[in-house]
């Protein structure tokens, strides 16, 4: 049976997630996919799990010199010094798995170089979605399709105070504080709530939607901050629900992209997305509508996206690159607002 070590990199909510699924599921993995994967080492300032002393790493290179590990997952967040030791880890011949979207959308392309100059991969299923398997269904399931349209709930905090405010009548305020005192949301909420999160997403997922390099600074961003409960009484009484959307569309030879809070009627799939839940509806050209739901994070649901990206890189001989096709589109400078 193949043996698969692994390196984490961060030992926070995710890395933890990711430590724990695979000692519950190894057995049921080697079983299935005929691969025995190993935690060999885990590099962090700090554990929230007891993890055995032997793995614990001194150093980023430890990590990097180590031949045995093959795999390295990332899920520190943040640019630096996450994009400093993938880029080292990538240059030591290891592939990489990360759920790190702020960086994937800042500096994908860089990266991706890295990666293809080493013979290696840069995978970040976990990136878009938490548990959703939403890049590979777009990559792999639906090669056959031209995707005309993404439209998302991709941020489960603003999707938590938004049910709330709107099941509960609280205040933008009071809710956002309660986010915070469960975990939803952080002390910090700007991420979240002004929807930078939500634009990286967006970004990811449309670019490998449309095979076109759609970077943030053509997401037209706008967060839910301004929105009271007066306007969620009133979307209600007219039969909408007001949701954070993530939407890409294409026309033609034309992509605009922008994140917003959006009136949704509530007869539509998105408006009875509630709580922290993500959910992506898509329109390709054969397959029609299709929908995705699911926990957009947390530790689990985001482990099970990694340690997918983990075995699917460990079964693959020649990793796949992005092959981006700009020339085909022009982004939309302009920005539109009808409701569809
Ligand atoms: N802060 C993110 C969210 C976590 O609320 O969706 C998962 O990316």
């Amino acid at each position: 049976m193949k043996n698969v070590k692994i390196g984490i990199m961060g030992m926070g909510t995710v890395g933890s997630g990711v430590y724990r699924v695979v000692e519950q599921e190894g057995n049921y993995i080697a079983h299935k996919e005929g691969m025995r994967l190993e935690v060999k080492k885990v590099l962090a300032l700090q554990y929230s799990i007891d993890i055995p002393e032997e793995k614990k790493a001194a150093s980023v290179d430890e990590l990097a010199n180590d031949p045995e590990i093959s795999i390295v997952v990332e899920v520190m967040g943040g640019i630096e010094p996450a994009k400093s030791f993938i880029t080292k880890m990538l240059e030591a011949g290891k592939t990489v798995v990360t759920a790190n979207k702020e960086l994937i959308a800042k500096h994908w392309p860089e990266l991706e170089k890295v990666a293809k100059e080493h013979n290696v991969g840069l995978y970040f299923e976990a990136s878009v979605g938490g548990g959703i398997p939403i890049l590979r269904a777009v990559s792999d399931s639906l090669q056959a399709n031209t995707i005309t349209s993404v439209l998302g709930i991709i941020n489960g905090t603003t999707n938590y105070i938004l049910t709330k405010m709107c099941d509960e009548g609280g205040d933008f305020e009071e809710v956002l504080r309660e986010a915070q005192r469960l975990g939803y949301a952080e002390a910090n909420p700007t991420n979240d709530v002004d929807g930078f999160d939500a634009m990286y997403k967006l970004s990811i997922l449309a670019s490998m939607a449309f095979h076109v390099r759609l970077p943030i600074d053509h997401i037209y961003r706008e967060g839910i901050r301004g929105i009271s409960k007066t306007d969620i009484a009133c979307a209600k009484e007219l039969g909408y629900e007001v949701k954070l959307l993530a939407i890409a569309k294409r026309e033609g030879e034309l992509v605009q992209m922008r994140v917003h809070p959006t009136m949704v009627k509530t007869s539509h799939p998105l408006a009875n997305i509630k709580d922290s839940f993500n959910a992506i509806l898509l329109h390709g050209s054969a397959v029609d509508d299709v929908m995705f739901y699911g926990r957009g994070a947390g530790d689990f649901p985001t482990a099970s996206a990694i340690l997918s990206d983990v075995i699917c890189a460990a079964k693959t001989a020649e990793h796949k690159y992005m092959t981006f096709m700009n020339d085909e589109v022009r982004i939309s400078p302009t920005l539109c607002f009808e409701n569809n």
